[in-house]
């Protein structure tokens, strides 16, 4: 751990900096009550906790009360290996919270599974305490997806604020971009962002905090040392971001989107990415994302949001995330899809695609059908793949046995 003008930089020396060929890291599945494998020993591939018997769910309050007030269907969900996963949330250490239970094994999806549908690849390894490792994992942009958005921005220097595990960043280097800083107020998150990226300076700092955001514009200001800042990337929580009076007023004190508009605002870099989750399009009416677009413009960034649906990029999962991308030259051009979407539909035993020409988004078997088998509540961190019989070539991109082109001519042939 080193000090640069009072704020921590965080570096992952305590562990070891040696990325083990063969080794595969972070296959952990979290341990399940009795009552709880009872529950999802009744669900087959594709079911949900409707598929789960009277006699057991009568055994739980939680069950009881899902089945009075008709909770949704993903709850207690066995992923189907056919298609994309459910979005991967920050709780896929529960069954009752989403669709994460194996779809052979009785058992909840990994740590590393979780990963593999987020598309992080094996390499990336997930430091800190186990339960902030599923925050890491749900919490991060897919790196596949992130490497398409960035591929139609003139590669140079980044600054990825907000930073996690560091997925968009990932996405950024995949697409030759070089983040040179990224922040972030959480330590497990850093241990993990610095150790996947020991060439960016990995700051610990509250970016509502006024000492720590100016010690982090000063390093950024230090680590540029006159070269042009690019992007500006980061997805900030919107909550509390006022839409009335001054965008930095008492008002939206409390908004994290301040302090990203204030180093955009700073630095000026030629383009600016924010990330967020679907509900922006319709927090407030539209009224804060409309906002921060006329904010953008203001200081001279044509700036549009789009829609980006993660399976139509190669992730395999179901995840829909909005972008906020400005530019100063005023070109952007957002990438088109390479795989087909899954359409809502108000059935989710119909899966229904957006194309027939383009290939079926990659499928949870596609995913991590190749990882060795294990038991719930397994807590090997380090594991090998032990000669398990690769099937496809999403594994072996995962696995870096062949490149991202490779992986994409393999299922555009
Ligand atoms: C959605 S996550 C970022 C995911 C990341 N972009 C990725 O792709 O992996 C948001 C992050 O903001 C961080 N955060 C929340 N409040 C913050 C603050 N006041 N200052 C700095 N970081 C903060 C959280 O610790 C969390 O890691």
């Amino acid at each position: 751990m080193c000090f640069l003008n009072g704020m921590v930089l965080v570096q992952a020396e305590m562990v070891s900096s040696q990325k083990e060929k063969n080794s595969l890291f972070n296959h952990v599945s979290a341990t399940l009550s009795q009552l709880d494998m009872e529950m999802i020993q009744s669900v087959p591939q594709g079911g949900n906790w409707q598929d789960i018997p009277s006699h057991i769910v009568e055994k739980s309050a939680r069950l009881m009360q899902i089945r009075e007030s008709g909770g949704r269907t993903t709850y207690y969900g066995r992923l189907h290996p056919d298609y994309p996963s459910y979005t991967i949330s920050t709780y896929f250490n529960r069954p009752g919270n989403g669709t994460f239970i194996h779809p052979d094994q009785d058992r909840l999806i990994s740590l590393r599974e979780g990963a593999r549908l987020q598309s992080f690849p094996d390499d990336y390894r997930f430091l800190g305490s186990q339960t902030s490792m599923y925050k890491q994992i749900g919490n991060a942009v897919p790196p596949l997806l992130a490497r398409s958005i960035a591929e139609s921005i003139p590669v140079g220097l980044a600054v990825d604020l907000f930073a996690g595990a560091g997925g968009l960043s990932l996405g950024l280097v995949q697409s030759g971009h070089r983040p040179i800083v990224a922040a972030d107020n959480n330590r497990n998150m850093c241990l993990t962002y610095s150790y996947n990226h020991p060439d960016t300076m990995t700051s610990l700092s509250n970016l509502q905090n006024t000492e720590d955001f100016e010690n982090l514009c000063n390093l950024i200001d230090n680590t540029l040392h006159g070269r042009t800042l690019q992007l500006v990337a980061g997805g900030p929580p919107c909550q509390g971001f006022s839409t009335a009076g001054k965008w930095d007023s008492r008002d939206s004190r409390n908004s994290l989107v301040v302090p990203m508009l204030k180093v955009i605002q700073r630095f000026q870099p030629e383009f600016v990415l924010i990330e967020n989750v679907l509900g922006l399009k319709w927090m407030e009416k539209g009224a804060i994302l409309q906002r921060i677009i006329s904010i953008l413009d203001s200081m001279e960034y044509s700036t549009q949001w789009y829609t980006f649906k993660a399976e139509a990029y190669g992730v395999p999962q179901r995840r829909r995330r909005i972008f906020i991308i400005g530019s100063r030259s005023g070109d952007y051009d957002a990438p088109t899809p390479f795989f087909a979407s899954v359409k809502r539909t108000r059935n989710r035993d119909i899966i229904q695609y957006s194309s027939n020409q383009l290939p079926l988004p990659i499928s949870v078997r596609e995913a991590i059908f190749d990882l060795p088998e294990i038991e719930s509540g397994n807590i090997s961190h380090i594991q090998s793949y032990n000669g398990e019989s690769v099937l496809s070539n999403y594994q072996k991109y995962m696995r870096d046995e062949i490149s991202y082109e490779e992986f994409l001519k393999s299922v555009q042939s």
